[in-house]
């Protein structure tokens, strides 16, 4: 078991403690065992795989200098009973059939009016999932994910917790672009979301980061906003979720990149346990 998971077990303790549970304790039991990928290294550090360096001092990268203290446990959402039977053939795909399949689903209305479907993109042995909201014009042009503004921006912020983008795999939560960058529709968003399900399955991270309220909304089944949803270390069928703001959010708002920093460097250390 790898140390962030038996450190959010123990938060889960706590919470059972103070007669807040029942919360599951023993994720590992409802789970498949962890591959390699749990005890696997770090990403490549060296120089060449590192687009962007964090600047240091004293050899420590600088997000770890003040770094705010991992925050109390949130909304668990348990595993799903496993069915050794299951019926879904989703659950056979690894990342490239699921990418086939999304891109020409007509699963719900969105399809209607896409260029291209964005499945995600990244590694599929990726110990960081980021989750947004949908394609944007530019991703529905491209095909990619997070390439427009908020995605330069997003790939800056990873840079500063030391996170070159290609080491992290990033997905929405919709994976067609609703027209004129409307909210996805609670039905599209339920159309869609077996294929998020899969890939965070397949992907197995050590941390979800949700990006924005329709991300965090979709996965922590809530209605709380994003202000009470962050600070949290909440459990996702047993994998440690933090919930930030959007990084498009950020771009009409700067007053939420100082909050937004503290909840990365929260999300960078449960990767580092
Ligand atoms: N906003 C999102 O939520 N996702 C993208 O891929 C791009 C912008
Ligand atoms: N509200 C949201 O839903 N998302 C943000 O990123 C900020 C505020």
């Amino acid at each position: 078991m790898s140390d962030a998971r038996r450190l959010f077990e123990r938060y889960l303790a706590q919470r059972n403690a103070a007669g807040e549970g029942p919360f599951i304790m023993d994720v590992s039991a409802t789970m498949p065992p962890r591959t390699a990928q749990d005890e696997a290294p770090m990403p490549d550090r060296s120089p060449d795989a590192r687009p962007v360096r964090a600047r240091s001092r004293a050899g420590k990268p600088s997000w770890k200098k003040d770094a705010p203290p991992i925050p109390p446990a949130g909304i668990v959402i348990p595993p799903p009973s496993s069915d050794l039977f299951s019926s879904d053939p989703l659950a056979q795909c690894d990342l490239e059939q699921l990418a086939t399949t999304i891109r020409t689903c007509t699963d719900c209305r969105l399809c209607e009016e896409r260029t291209h479907a964005v499945p995600g993109e990244g590694r599929g042995d990726a110990n960081l999932v980021l989750v947004g909201e949908g394609p944007g014009a530019r991703e529905d042009e491209t095909g990619r994910p997070f390439v427009g503004r908020a995605g330069e921006l997003l790939t800056d912020i990873l840079a500063s917790i030391d996170l070159p983008r290609d080491t992290v795999f990033i997905c929405n939560v919709v994976k067609c672009r609703p027209p004129g960058n409307r909210k996805p529709q609670q039905d599209e968003i339920d159309a869609c979301m077996r294929y998020l399900y899969r890939q965070i399955d397949y992907i197995r991270p050590k941390v979800i980061l949700a990006l924005g309220g329709t991300a965090a909304e979709a996965l922590l089944q809530t209605r709380q906003s994003l202000g009470s949803l962050r600070n949290r270390v909440h459990s996702f069928r047993g994998t440690p979720l933090v919930v930030t703001y959007h990084p498009a959010a950020l771009l009409r708002n700067p007053h939420w990149k100082k909050p937004t920093w503290d909840d990365v460097r929260i999300a960078r250390q449960l990767l580092e346990q």
